[in-house]
């Protein structure tokens, strides 16, 4: 079976799929995205993902491509042309393709949409959460507004590689003040001695995981306490337990933070049980 994919109206062969030299999204990296997981033939939190995306294109400027019920039918088409039931769906919004200038196009130039889907093995994820992973921290690089899920992510880019080279899965970006802001592509969680658990708040340092907020729907309904606050590398390193949230992780606890193990090295019991009740308490759409 080829894979399908969605470019601006069309569904195509996956290797025949292509965009403009012009589209904005290549040149100026002028364009946001989307990834939401699929579990057992559903879109997970997928209503959560449409808003976040819907508050990228405003405070870009950008206009959806195509309307929101129109947007879910291609998600769903996508996946299902794919046969995707578990692994996720990834959308993408540039600017569209217009003559090369930084200034915004002609009002009418349309922006453009792209939608990929793929499977991936939801045993070889749970058995990489029994063991864990490392995380290595780098001085952030980032531009203020990462609030926004803009397809810039070279920085992102970089530090993941960074943090491969290590042996580590994912890299924490810290701030000017040693504060643990968030992951390259994930947002960093602890949990102190007391089981509170604790995560920066998602002002303008930060994503606004959608993981991350059905995390503390999560945490409401078993009664856990959630602090948003910052919290240093050195606490985080001394923490009773610590993960990493994101469409697609889900919980994975973190087991090393760069040369130090988090208590005795295993992931924590806290973060298995988030993610064990991970997909009762998501939304979830039918494919
Ligand atoms: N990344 N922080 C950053 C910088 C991210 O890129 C992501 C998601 C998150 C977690 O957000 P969510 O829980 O909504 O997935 C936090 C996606 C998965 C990616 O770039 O592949």
């Amino acid at each position: 079976m080829s894979r399908i994919t969605y470019v601006n109206g069309r569904y195509s062969r996956h290797r025949d799929a292509v965009v403009h030299v012009e589209d904005r999204g290549y040149q100026f990296a002028d364009g946001v995205y989307e990834v939401c997981e699929i579990a057992r033939g559903y879109i997970i939190d997928m209503t959560r993902h449409l808003d976040r995306l819907a508050r990228s294109l405003s405070e870009l400027q950008i206009a959806w491509p195509v309307d929101r019920d129109a947007l879910v039918a291609i998600l769903r088409e996508v996946a299902r042309r794919n046969r995707v039931s578990d692994g996720m769906v990834y959308i993408q919004v540039t600017r569209g393709v217009a003559r090369r200038d930084h200034v915004f196009p002609s009002a009418t130039t349309r922006p453009s949409l792209v939608v990929t889907a793929r499977s991936s093995d939801p045993q070889a994820a749970r058995a990489k959460a029994g063991e864990g992973v490392a995380v290595l921290t780098v001085p952030e690089s980032r531009w203020d507004r990462v609030d926004i899920k803009t397809v810039g992510l070279l920085p992102n880019v970089l530090a993941r590689q960074k943090a491969k080279e290590t042996g580590a899965a994912e890299a924490w970006f810290v701030d000017a003040d040693g504060i643990v802001k968030e992951g390259a592509a994930t947002n960093a969680w602890i949990v102190t001695a007391d089981g509170t658990l604790v995560t920066r708040p998602a002002d303008f340092g930060i994503l606004r995981g959608i993981t991350r907020a059905t995390v503390m729907d999560i945490a409401a309904g078993q009664g856990l306490k959630v602090e948003e606050r910052g919290f240093t590398v050195e606490e985080a390193k001394h923490a009773r337990e610590a993960f990493i949230t994101a469409a697609t992780t889900l919980v994975m606890p973190v087991v090393r933070i760069d040369e130090t193990s988090v208590a005795n090295g295993h992931p924590g019991s806290v973060s298995l049980a988030l993610r064990d009740a991970f997909f009762e308490t998501a939304e979830k759409t039918p494919i």
